[in-house]
């Protein structure tokens, strides 16, 4: 035996040398998985020379970067990155240039009154014009057409309801208006002189509010949790809202995702004691000062116990058929959906990939029964398929589970469409870091997603009682600044039930932390951000971040000014900042022209928090949520 308290050489012979004597007297800490993940992301420059920290067993051959990528990737940054601000505006780099194309409030048609900065409009005027906070959006192009898609999330009391005194809604037609902010707003924009704005009058031009009817299609079609007073058949909802992020499919059509839809439910009878599957999904008995039941009885759940399972979809719109009646698509799941990003795979099937955003819970795979083909009727490729969870291991590999009846014990497939996170709860599914936006690389290969922060994580579990504890690609206790995975599938096979997995950032403030909270090392000073959330490749690969996070410009969040958006190189890992937005603002929504010599981006909720903002209009006017086009001053193209 050797005396842990001596020197090696007072050891009576032993061999060992200093180091190894020094490290059993004082053993090194276990390696964490923390630190693991983090060796993972500083190897990320291992992993473009030598393909080392994606795992050898899903290294694709033929898919490395070329040795003089990364140069390449430099050159294609060709803006100067700008400094954090708490200005009341839009700043942008030298050489680039924004206005505004559509605010809430702008009228789609000649008949629709324009915005009144008293009254913030009425149920009336609000039917026909942009609705409130944008998110999500996409521009569809047929010829010289441009229809701009947009989502409406959701509303600010504050703002919206500001000509009351009580800064609520009150008279019935107060919720008319409320209802009418939300949803989905399709707008045919046209370019003169540089500028876009909105072709009023134009065939184009919808909207779809919390009263639009819309077809339920799926599995969970006419199921009996489907049905309710008003839809004894459970065959058609009335409405959408909270529509956070969105996308589109290769056949043109438009897709809308339904976020917090638990917000706006309530309950009339006290004693009414919601289900675990409504206390799953945060159903409960007060709204968030939305009070739709107050004047829309389906909206109490007390009364309508199956109304809430009638929200949390996607919708799908055919933006160049306005009276095509949009789908609820049930076989995409019920869960607070962020966004979806589809990706056909080589065999033709189509994959979607789908973030539930709420703390703790999980990230999605639809991968269709069908094939794609061009010019066929696709409308069935997002009916019929499987739903898979993603349960991500410590050894930088992960794999997609399937959410089937025979894999969750659940009944019926419809209930996993209903219940989601049940059956994803059942697999034993990786409980995530709040994912929100997920978008595939330019060149197919990869898949990114937004994991914004979660102040739960290592100190309680999600809703469902599953594991909160830290894992490998949530890896900081209460994390504040969030981060972004990205992960291969295996084979380049987005069917493929394996992938192998790393971080691309943890967010985190290097002037004030020099640990975990520092953030990964492409997270510097010069371009710290929090709560990554909005995430889109251009047609040139690079990846276009958006924020959604605290934007107080104080303590641990001091030096990041307003929320943002960013540009990242997915092969060096550098990140630039490239937008600041005004004040309380989110920054959230992404959009290409077709020539890609315009960027639409979305600003949600500027002054939300009564703060001074009067973005984008100025001096006393009323903060409104708006879509910007960003241009560049040479004309060239930008993304
Ligand atoms: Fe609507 Fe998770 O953002
Ligand atoms: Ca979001
Ligand atoms: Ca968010």
């Amino acid at each position: 035996m050797i005396n842990k308290d001596a020197a090696p050489q007072e050891s009576g012979g032993s061999e060992l040398s200093f180091d190894e004597f020094d490290e059993m007297r004082t053993p090194a800490p276990e390696v964490t998985g923390f630190e693991r993940v983090v060796a993972a992301v500083v190897s990320r420059r291992g992993f473009l020379a030598g393909g080392m920290a994606w795992g050898s067993a899903a290294f694709v051959a033929g898919s490395t970067v070329p040795p003089n990528r990364r140069a390449q990737a430099n050159e294609r940054l060709e803006f100067e990155a700008i400094a954090a601000n708490t200005q009341d505006t839009v700043t942008l780099p030298p050489g680039f240039s924004w206005h505004t194309v559509a605010r809430w409030g702008d009228p789609l048609w000649a008949d629709g009154a324009e915005f009144d900065q008293a009254t913030r409009g009425t149920g009336e005027s609000q039917e026909r014009v942009i609705g409130d906070n944008i998110d999500g959006m996409y521009v569809f192009s047929r010829g010289d057409r441009h229809v701009l898609a947009v989502n409406n999330e959701y509303t600010n009391n504050d703002i919206i309801h500001a000509n009351r005194q009580s800064k609520k809604p009150e008279a019935p037609d107060d919720f008319r208006k409320s209802k009418a902010a939300h949803g989905i707003s399709f707008a045919e924009i046209s370019q003169r002189e540089g500028k876009w704005s909105i072709v009023k009058d134009s065939p184009y031009n919808r909207r779809i509010t919390a009263d639009t009817p819309i077809e339920i299609s799926g599995p969970a079609r006419g199921h009996r949790l489907m049905k309710t007073a008003a839809d004894p058949a459970g065959t058609s909802a009335l409405g959408t809202w909270n529509n956070c992020g969105g996308g589109h499919t290769p056949w043109g059509t438009y897709l809308s995702c339904e976020e917090n839809f638990n917000g706006y439910f309530s309950a009339s009878d006290a004693t009414f004691e919601p289900n675990p599957d409504m206390k799953r999904y945060g159903i409960g008995a007060k709204d968030w000062g939305y009070r739709w039941a107050t004047v829309d009885e389906r909206f109490d759940f007390s009364r309508h116990p199956n109304e809430p399972n009638r929200a949390g979809y996607v919708v799908e719109v055919d933006p160049m058929n306005p009276s095509s009646a949009p789908r609820k698509l049930t076989a995409l799941g019920r869960f607070k959906h962020e966004n979806v990003e589809v990706v056909v795979a080589a065999n033709s099937q189509v994959v979607v990939y789908m973030g539930d955003d709420e703390r703790g819970e999980f990230l999605y795979r639809y991968v269709s029964r069908g094939s794609y083909a061009v010019g066929a009727d696709n409308a069935i490729l997002l009916e019929d398929g499987t739903l898979y969870a993603a349960k991500f291991s410590e050894n930088m590999r992960g794999e997609w589970v399937a959410l089937t009846p025979e894999t969750t014990g659940m009944a019926s497939l419809a209930e996993i469409c209903i219940h989601t996170r049940h059956a994803a709860s059942a697999r034993g599914a990786t409980t995530m870091d709040r994912p929100e936006w997920v978008a595939v690389s330019a060149d197919r290969n990869e898949v990114y997603c937004c994991l914004t922060n979660n102040k739960d994580r290592g100190k309680k579990p999600n809703r469902g009682g599953d594991d909160g504890r830290t894992n490998g690609p949530n890896p900081r206790v209460g994390n504040p600044f969030g981060q972004i995975v990205r992960w291969r599938p295996d084979n380049g096979d987005h069917t493929a039930n394996g992938f192998a997995w790393e971080l691309f950032v943890l967010a985190g403030n290097p002037a004030i932390y020099s640990y975990e909270f520092a953030g990964s090392d492409n997270v510097t000073e010069q371009n710290m951000f929090n709560s990554p959330d909005g995430l889109a490749f251009d047609s040139n690969g690079l990846l276009w971040i958006q924020t959604d996070g605290n934007y107080s410009n104080k303590g641990e969040f001091a030096g990041m000014g307003n929320n943002q958006m960013l540009v990242g190189d997915p092969a060096t890992g550098e990140i630039r900042r490239f937008m600041v937005g005004p004040r309380q603002c989110e920054v959230t929504g992404i959009a290409w022209s077709s020539d890609k010599k315009t960027m639409f981006v979305g600003i949600q909720h500027p002054g939300e928090r009564g703060g001074d903002s009067h973005f984008p209009d100025g001096p006393q006017s009323v903060p409104r949520s708006a879509v910007i086009a960003v241009t560049r001053d040479d004309g060239g193209t930008i993304g």
